[in-house]
Protein backbone atom coordinates (compact mmCIF):
# COMPACT_ATOMS: atom_id res chain seq x y z
CA UNK A 1 0.00 0.00 0.00
CA UNK A 2 1.05 3.71 -0.54
CA UNK A 3 2.38 5.22 2.66
CA UNK A 4 3.32 8.37 0.85
CA UNK A 5 1.47 10.04 -1.90
CA UNK A 6 3.70 12.58 -2.36
CA UNK A 7 6.57 10.36 -3.18
CA UNK A 8 4.69 7.20 -4.14
CA UNK A 9 6.30 5.28 -1.43
CA UNK A 10 4.84 2.30 0.05
CA UNK A 11 5.12 0.52 3.24
CA UNK A 12 7.12 -2.43 1.44
CA UNK A 13 10.03 -0.01 0.88
CA UNK A 14 9.92 1.24 4.04
CA UNK A 15 10.47 -2.19 5.35
CA UNK A 16 12.80 -2.75 3.01
CA UNK A 17 14.71 0.26 3.78
CA UNK A 18 14.56 -0.72 7.74
CA UNK A 19 16.19 -4.22 7.09
CA UNK A 20 19.20 -2.31 5.10
CA UNK A 21 19.48 -0.70 8.26
CA UNK A 22 17.41 2.86 8.65
CA UNK A 23 16.48 3.48 12.01
CA UNK A 24 14.87 6.94 11.85
CA UNK A 25 12.65 9.11 10.19
CA UNK A 26 15.36 11.17 9.34
CA UNK A 27 17.19 8.44 7.51
CA UNK A 28 13.89 7.39 6.04
CA UNK A 29 13.34 10.79 4.70
CA UNK A 30 16.84 11.06 3.11
CA UNK A 31 16.67 7.04 1.79
CA UNK A 32 12.99 7.80 0.26
CA UNK A 33 12.02 11.24 0.67
CA UNK A 34 9.00 10.02 3.38
CA UNK A 35 7.59 12.77 5.33
CA UNK A 36 9.37 15.66 3.23
CA UNK A 37 6.76 17.32 1.24
CA UNK A 38 3.18 17.48 3.38
CA UNK A 39 4.23 15.51 6.06
CA UNK A 40 0.76 13.70 6.27
CA UNK A 41 2.40 10.33 5.59
CA UNK A 42 5.01 11.01 8.97
CA UNK A 43 2.72 8.89 11.88
CA UNK A 44 1.82 5.62 9.46
CA UNK A 45 6.00 5.60 8.12
CA UNK A 46 6.91 6.15 12.04
CA UNK A 47 4.85 2.99 12.54
CA UNK A 48 5.86 1.20 9.81
CA UNK A 49 9.36 1.38 10.94
CA UNK A 50 8.78 1.06 14.36
CA UNK A 51 7.36 -2.38 13.77
CA UNK A 52 9.96 -3.78 11.49
CA UNK A 53 12.39 -2.90 14.23
CA UNK A 54 10.44 -4.80 17.01
CA UNK A 55 10.16 -7.47 14.24
CA UNK A 56 13.90 -7.90 13.92
CA UNK A 57 14.21 -7.81 17.25
CA UNK A 58 11.65 -10.20 18.31
CA UNK A 59 13.04 -12.50 16.10
CA UNK A 60 16.62 -12.04 17.18
CA UNK A 61 15.31 -12.87 20.72
CA UNK A 62 14.10 -16.04 19.57
CA UNK A 63 17.19 -16.99 17.81
CA UNK A 64 19.09 -16.80 20.92
CA UNK A 65 16.51 -18.15 23.25
CA UNK A 66 16.72 -21.91 20.75
CA UNK A 67 19.35 -24.32 22.26
CA UNK A 68 22.06 -24.42 20.41
S1 LIG B 1 2.33 12.05 1.82
FE1 LIG B 1 4.40 11.84 2.39
S2 LIG B 1 5.20 13.85 2.29
FE2 LIG B 1 3.15 14.02 1.59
Amino acid sequence: MYVCLCTGVTDHQIRAAAEDGCTSMRQLGKELGVGRQCGRCACMAREILRESQSRDYFNLANMLAQPA
